[in-house]
């Protein structure tokens, strides 16, 4: 079958019915997705906020499931109309982000550009893994992509705004309390305890107490930033200000081509030697009145003297999260964490960045699908940010797929599933990760998760 795309062929099943109220937190269902999607879940359509899935890549190998479709035509022919169907679900501000590597990556876009039409893109993330593939021969790829579209990009941009949190906020802020706390107390130089200790010298360190100033605090906290592995946007959060809060500066200057009114252009004072200071070529982004306010809020950095042209501070706790970027660098992977829970899979997606991305991709809560769920990623990070008080519940779609006992952790994986009294299916396991995971929760912070296995034929029981 072709590529189901608007105006092409679609599977002619009708998105309609009243389905079951939605469970508190999420649904699991062991089926193929698209009879799932177009029948099980066909009340949803228009109600999903976002669908963020890892489809099978055509790698040619076999993991668990199957991974080699033959070609990339039979490739596709399988994907597209689950794609189709999952963005049918989609609310009218909703978005679909999906994992792909080298292998599909460019008939993926083609097909979805199609699917979704271009002006949806909202883009493409390279999701960097720090660790190339050891491929002799060819490229080493180190990253997979994540292809990003809006159902309508207008209503997208409504509500929502790709965004993370910054990566290094709170170690910077807790780095700047710490400093802060000791200004004003009378401390032994950390350089000099260390040289005593190292030449184990014969000298009493309490003589060499100093005080500990602002100054001293504002040096050591640039350096330490600058030691860092951060990138650059964070880097610039160098300054204490006399408070103790982090802030970097940032110019004032009208940023358009056009000239503003002659308001944006009133000097300001330098504060110690009463002169006026540049202003900008084209004048200042704020008229007096704004620039007045910010003055008087201490929102505003001078040189040492007049000839400096004055700066806007951004305090790095009113300014915690950042535009979600085109590359994401996350090398580590979630094998410890599944051992944790005591539940073999194969290459699961981390946690953490599926977190990143239901977050970047939503408005701080709603439905989010996964129709290719694995080992149940995508439920087990909706789940946590629910416990810490969002408004997320999930969709998992996986199909019953058998493990496969001459694979050693496909076979524990089954033993695990007969004993927790679940099919020994791929299915039958992301639900026992989920509900270990749930209990975790209900452990650490007596959360509750309301999980449902919704009617199908091999899963059709509650499983909270
Ligand atoms: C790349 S894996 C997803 C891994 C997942 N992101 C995780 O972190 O565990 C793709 C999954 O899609 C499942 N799958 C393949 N065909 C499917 C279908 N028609 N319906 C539902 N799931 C399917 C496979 O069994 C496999 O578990």
């Amino acid at each position: 079958m072709p590529p189901a795309c608007d105006g092409e062929q679609r599977d002619p099943t009708p998105m309609t019915g009243d389905g079951p109220p939605f469970p508190e937190h999420g649904w699991l269902i062991a089926d193929d997705c698209l009879p799932a999607m177009r029948t099980t879940l066909a009340h949803l359509a228009g109600q999903v906020d976002l669908v963020l899935t890892d489809p099978p890549y055509n790698t040619g190998r076999r993991f668990t499931y199957r991974d080699d479709f033959g070609g990339a035509e039979a490739w596709l022919d399988f994907v597209a109309p689950r794609l189709a169907a999952a963005r049918d679900l989609l609310a009218p501000d909703g978005a679909l982000v999906v994992h792909i590597d080298e292998h599909q990556h460019h008939r993926l876009r083609g097909f979805l550009d199609r699917l979704f039409g271009e002006s949806n893109l909202l883009g493409e993330i390279v999701w960097d893994k720090l660790n190339p593939k050891g491929d002799a021969g060819q490229v080493a790829a180190q990253h997979e992509t994540l292809l990003t579209y809006a159902r309508d990009r207008g209503a997208f941009r409504e509500r929502r705004r790709p965004s993370r949190a910054k990566p290094n906020a709170g170690r910077m802020l807790g780095k700047a309390r710490e400093l802060f706390a000791r200004v004003g107390s009378d401390p032994v130089p950390q350089d000099l305890l260390g040289v005593i200790d190292r030449y184990a010298l014969d000298i009493d360190p309490e003589a060499y107490r100093r005080r500990y100033t602002l100054e001293d605090a504002r040096a050591e906290f640039r350096e330490w930033v600058e030691a860092q592995p951060f990138g650059g946007g964070e880097r610039a959060y160098r300054h204490l200000d006399v408070d103790g809060r982090v802030y970097r500066t940032v110019s004032m200057a009208w940023p358009n081509k056009r000239s503003p009114p002659p308001d944006y252009f009133v000097p300001l004072v330098h504060p110690v030697t009463g002169r006026p200071c540049p202003v900008p070529l084209r004048g200042w982004r704020n008229p007096s009145k704004t620039m007045r306010r910010l003055l008087d809020e201490g929102r505003i950095v001078f040189g040492p003297d007049e000839h400096k042209q004055p700066e806007r501070k951004y305090f790095l706790d009113e300014h915690l999260r950042e535009n979600l970027p085109s590359v994401i660098r996350y090398g580590g992977s979630d094998d410890a964490l599944l051992r944790s829970l005591g539940v073999p899979f194969d290459h699961p997606k981390p946690v953490a960045l599926t977190t990143i991305l239901i977050e970047a991709f939503t408005a701080g809560g709603g439905i989010v699908l996964d129709p290719f769920a694995g080992s149940g990623t995508v439920g087990h990070a909706c789940l946590e940010l629910a416990a810490s008080g969002s408004d997320y519940r999930f969709v998992a779609i996986q199909s019953p797929e058998p493990l496969d006992s001459k694979v050693a952790w496909q076979r524990d994986a089954a033993e695990l599933c007969r004993a927790a009294g679940r099919p020994a299916h791929i299915a039958g396991l992301m639900e026992e990760r989920i509900s270990r995971c749930a209990a975790r929760l209900r452990q650490a912070t007596g959360f509750e998760a309301i999980l449902r296995g919704l009617a199908s034929d091999q899963m059709g029981r509650s499983s909270s």
